[in-house]
């Protein structure tokens, strides 16, 4: 008998819709790796900023893709983005790298290179992977896939709350600019733009709990025969 494939759950959505905290959970209580791909995009950002690179096509941008390795590594609830090796997992949530992160991930090289990372890590199944165009792009033919989306305000009221409980000075107005932001690069670019996949499953989080976003994406996994387990159910 051969063991049951495992699944590749593709989440994707605009910031603040909740994807990080339910992709954990349903990787957690189904047994398969989080891959957080917007913490990849993050990690180059970091590095292009630190070494002045442009945010333009060219020879600087292939040549530092060349140099960069991004990992991520779990560590109990947390997954750890090491870049280069060095621990940036906090380092990346900062402002700058908020403001630089979506002029940096509409580059065609960035994007072909993070594209190629996240395929390999998906390759075997068993991972639940979040961010912009998986469902769409990277994993097209994951046989789960969900939008989760939010109005802006109650997005960036849960950003706030995230920011504030970490310890950051909040200022309510200048989160909601830069998601709204974002939202529009993101949203517009020539590649791989936000959108829903045809098939994705589309699910409004302005009124829902995490746990009621959890069990829904498990409710599809299961439907599609994909049991807590990590493999397909019956
Ligand atoms: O955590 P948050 O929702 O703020 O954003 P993120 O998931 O960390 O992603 C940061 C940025 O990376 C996004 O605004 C996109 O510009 C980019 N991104 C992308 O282009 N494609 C992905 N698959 C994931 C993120």
């Amino acid at each position: 008998m051969t063991d049951p494939p495992l699944p590749v759950i593709a989440i994707d959505g605009p910031a603040g819709a909740g994807k990080s905290t339910t992709a954990r959970e349903v990787a957690r209580r189904m047994g398969l790796c989080w891959v957080d791909t917007g913490a990849m995009y993050r990690a180059v950002t970091l590095w292009f900023l630190r070494h002045g690179i442009e945010p333009v096509s060219g020879e600087p941008v292939r040549e530092a893709l060349g140099g960069i390795s991004v990992d991520l590594v779990p560590e109990g609830e947390a997954l750890r983005v090491l870049l280069c090796g060095e621990d940036v997992t906090e380092r990346i949530r900062q402002a700058d790298v908020n403001r630089a992160v979506s002029r940096v991930a509409r580059l065609p090289q960035v994007r072909d290179a993070l594209v190629r990372w996240q395929r390999r890590l998906a390759a075997r199944g068993g991972v639940v992977m979040e961010g912009r165009d998986i469902g769409t792009v990277v994993c097209p033919l994951a046989p789960v896939k969900v939008f989760l989306y939010a109005e802006l305000t109650t997005r960036a009221s849960r950003r706030a709350l995230e920011l504030a409980a970490r310890g950051d000075v909040v200022d309510g107005e200048s989160v909601r600019r830069d998601l709204a932001m974002r939202d529009t690069a993101d949203s517009t670019r020539d590649i791989a733009p936000l959108v829903p996949a045809e098939d994705a499953v589309s699910l409004d989080t302005s009124n829902l709990t995490i746990e009621d976003q959890v069990e829904a994406v498990i409710r599809i996994a299961r439907a599609k025969g994909y049991g807590p387990a990590g493999g397909a159910s019956d």
